[in-house]
Order: C-alpha cells, then sequence, then structure tokens
C-alpha cells in the first residue's frame, strides 16, 4: 500500500472510491478519531469499508486516515478486504476534509475514470448507494453526482433568534456520499479551489462542473454527535448485527457475541488432487479398492481435506497448509481424519463447534453415489455434526473431466459453543 505517490494498484481499474477518515470527531467528543470508535461492537471505519468490497466491478480503495494512525489503519483495511487487498492503499490525511480528499485523490492511477468521495462517518451507507453513483457517472456526460434526500422539516430563514421567512422546501434536498465524479475532472476542481467548501460537489461546481442529485438512502446519514451514534448503533441492533467485521478493540478475540443469528459463521474450502495409479484410493474417509488413488503428501484425499480448510474458514483459523503443514514429516501419510480432528480442536479452542457442513466431490472415479451414505457417516462421526456429500462431473471439460485428477468444494456452519 502506498503512501503519497501513486499506489501499486493491480493495472487498469477504472473505478475507485476515497474513503475519508482521517477526522478527529471533535463533537463526537470520544477523544478517539471518529472512524477508530466502535458502532455496536465494529469500527466506524471496519463497517464503512464492507460494503465497497462486495461491489460487483473491481474497485480501488483509497482509505484516508488520521496520521498517528496509518499502521492499523492498514491492518483493520486489510483485515475489512480480505483477498482484495492489492486493491486498497491507505494514505495520511490533511488538516481539513478538502486536504483529506486530495491527498486520497492524489494516489488514483490514471486509468480511474470515475471516483467516489464518501464520508468514513457515513458508515451505514448500503452498497447499492455505491452503484447507483457509479452508475450515474459512467452515464452523465461528465457531470457529478451526489445522493439527496427530500427535506422534511419546514424550514426557516432566521437572523438570530427572528424568524425571517419559510422556506420552500420543496426546492431544497439534503445531500449525502459518495459524491461521483469523472476523476481527472475532479482533480483540476480540486487544483483551482481556493475555498473550503464543505463537500466535493461544491467544489466541482465551484470549478464550473455540472452536479446531478440521484436518490439517497437514509441509512447514509452522518455520525457526527453522539446521538446520531446511538441512531446508527440501534439501526444496526435492529438488524441483529452487532457481531461481524472488525472486533473493536477489547472485543472478545474475534468470537462473535451470539446475535440475532446466533453467532453463526460460514466457511467454504476447496481441495485438488492429481491421480497416482501407485497410490491406494481414499475419498471422504474411504477405501476404494481397485480404483485409482491421488497423489500427495498425506493421503490425498481431497474430500477430507476440503471439510477441513471449510472449517478451518469457518473459524478465521486459517488453511490446512499452514495449521498442519504441507510438508511436515510428521503428516507425512496422514488420513484425512487427522486433519479433521486437529480442525475440530482449533474450533474448540476458539469457542466454536461445527453445525453442518456440505462437500461436493467433482471428478469422473471414484463414483460417489452408491457409497454417499456411508461416506456422510463417516465424515460426520469425526466432525461431529451433519455433513451432506454430492458428487457431479465436468461433462468431460478440465483437468476433471480428463481424468487427470480430483476436486472437492466444501461448505462448514461452526456456531459458538
Ligand atoms: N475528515 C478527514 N480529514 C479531516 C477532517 C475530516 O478525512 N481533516 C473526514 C472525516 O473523517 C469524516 C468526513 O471527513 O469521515 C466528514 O467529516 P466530519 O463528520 O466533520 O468528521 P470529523 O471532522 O472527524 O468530526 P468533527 O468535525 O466533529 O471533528
Ligand atoms: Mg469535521
Amino acid at each position: 500500500m502506498a503512501d503519497t505517490t501513486t499506489a501499486r494498484f493491480p493495472s487498469g481499474v477504472d473505478r475507485a472510491v476515497v474513503v475519508v477518515a482521517a477526522g478527529s470527531g471533535t463533537r463526537l467528543g470520544i477523544g478517539t478519531a471518529k472512524a477508530f470508535v466502535p458502532v455496536a461492537g465494529s469500527l466506524m471505519l471496519a463497517r464503512a469499508l464492507e460494503p465497497l468490497f462486495t461491489l460487483p466491478a473491481p474497485t480501488l480503495v483509497v482509505v484516508v486516515a488520521p496520521a498517528s494512525l496509518v499502521d492499523e489503519c492498514r491492518a483493520l483495511v486489510a483485515s475489512v478486504a480480505g483477498a482484495a487487498v492489492a486493491y486498497t492503499a491507505v494514505v495520511p490525511g490533511g488538516a481539513d476534509r478538502h486536504g483529506s480528499v486530495e491527498a486520497g485523490l492524489a494516489v488514483l492511477p490514471d486509468s480511474v475514470t470515475a471516483v467516489l468521495v464518501h464520508d468514513a462517518a457515513r458508515c451505514l451507507t448500503p452498497a447499492a448507494q455505491f452503484s447507483r453513483v457509479f452508475d450515474a457517472v459512467a452515464d452523465g456526460d461528465g457531470a457529478g453526482f451526489v445522493p439527496a434526500l427530500p427535506v422534511t422539516d419546514t424550514i426557516k430563514r432566521v437572523e438570530g433568534d427572528v424568524v425571517v421567512e419559510t422556506v420552500d422546501r420543496a426546492a431544497l434536498v439534503g445531500v449525502q456520499t459518495p459524491q461521483g465524479f469523472p476523476l481527472a475532472a475532479l482533480r483540476r476542481a480540486y487544483e483551482v479551489s481556493e475555498q473550503a467548501e464543505t463537500d466535493d460537489a461544491g467544489v466541482f461546481q465551484a470549478a464550473g462542473g455540472t452536479v446531478r442529485s440521484v436518490p439517497g438512502d437514509a441509512d447514509a446519514f452522518k455520525i457526527t454527535t453522539p446521538w446520531d451514534l446511538g441512531r446508527a448503533e440501534s439501526i444496526v441492533r435492529s438488524r441483529g448485527g452487532t457481531d461481524g467485521g472488525v472486533p473493536a478493540p477489547g472485543a472478545d478475540g474475534g468470537v462473535p457475541a451470539p446475535g440475532a443469528d446466533g453467532g453463526l459463521r460460514f466457511g467454504l474450502g476447496v481441495d485438488v488432487h492429481a491421480f497416482d495409479v501407485a497410490s491406494p484410493c481414499r475419498v471422504g474417509l474411504l477405501d476404494f479398492p481397485g480404483e485409482p488413488g491421488l497423489s500427495g503428501h498425506s493421503d490425498g484425499d481431497a474430500v477430507a481435506h476440503a471439510v477441513c480448510d471449510a472449517l478451518l474458514s469457518a473459524g478465521a483459523l486459517g488453511d490446512i497448509g499452514g495449521r498442519f503443514g504441507t510438508s511436515d514429516p510428521a503428516y507425512a501419510g496422514a488420513t484425512g481424519d487427522v486433519f479433521l480432528r486437529g480442525a475440530v480442536a482449533l474450533l474448540a479452542e476458539a469457542g466454536l463447534a461445527p453445525s453442518s457442513v456440505t462437500v461436493q466431490v467433482i471428478g469422473n472415479r471414484p463414483r460417489i453415489g452408491a457409497r454417499r451414505t456411508e461416506m456422510q457417516d463417516a465424515l460426520a462421526a469425526v466432525v461431529g455434526a451433519p455433513v451432506a456429500v454430492s458428487g457431479t462431473t465436468t461433462d468431460g471439460l478440465g483437468f476433471t473431466g480428463r481424468g487427470d485428477g480430483l476436486a472437492a468444494i466444501a461448505t462448514a456452519v461452526v456456531r459458538p459453543v
């Protein structure tokens, strides 16, 4: 991730979001930088970032952090982004929001055509709002776009405490973020901007740009005061979402308190082994005499290994290679049940237990159908929860279709105990 020069992003990505999170949160009055304040158990910045990694098109994410918290911010961004971390960068912010936006824009590569600028303080903004603004910019003939909501209160103009007049609210909207623009035009607007406009659309318009509105979302409100924080927390709780995401400091080692979903966690695992006619065939903890075996440092049981990885992933406990060592002599020839028992034990140490597992065997041989129940029972006995086994071929396509090897994909649900 970059500091102040163009970050090393994957090439050719044409959309980006700059998330400004460098403010101090004076009006919130907690004494911690606002983006690092917990909102119902998960840091505000983590909540703000989560929807960005669900967007359908590849999107760069630049987070502008308080200068004193850049390292903490990098760790947080990496944890929320997961495999998409290469699409992210963290840069230190400026003295005001204006400076922070400029710092974020500065590291974007020129492949980016559409940029959204977003306040971390609007941490419950749904992914659909980002998509709406991106779509508008793509079709917008160079205009900028702001999400807007109608004003519902009657608005008065006052002088001191004297009400001068009622303002026609039909012509007024409240605007939110993300606000979206063609990147080159927004950069030019910031270069010539002298005023401390309170939003990016103001900067863009002051430089002669046209700004239009798209529908906003009530959940995209900005957390400014303690009352706003309470509102955000009650919205999250009403959705049963007090858990998940990056735990707040001091939260118990990553295992969430049971929410409305009982704290269930979901995991995924995939494994592939090549056939090796010289090895005995063990798949899903069963022996298949007369069938070609699978090569591997252990017994090559792709089904057991995929289930093991799904269990570990559900507990955020890493993977089979990292936990048990793919070349550790202790596991030479180890049967699949050894890894499964190890995964269940690691889950137990983390206060978790398997609830259910599914695994699909992908390949031509061995045929699973006749031994499905037996395989389910053998796996369930070790996992300690129901296991559903299914099988498929790939219609003659790919390595499984050619009969080069066997693949398996598994899911696991685990629960707090
Ligand atoms: N922001 C920023 N850099 C600054 C100031 C603000 O990145 N120097 C960001 C904030 O982190 C926030 C957004 O701009 O996500 C909107 O600002 P605001 O709600 O005013 O947040 P704070 O400045 O943190 O709060 P306060 O004004 O109460 O100190
Ligand atoms: Mg501020």
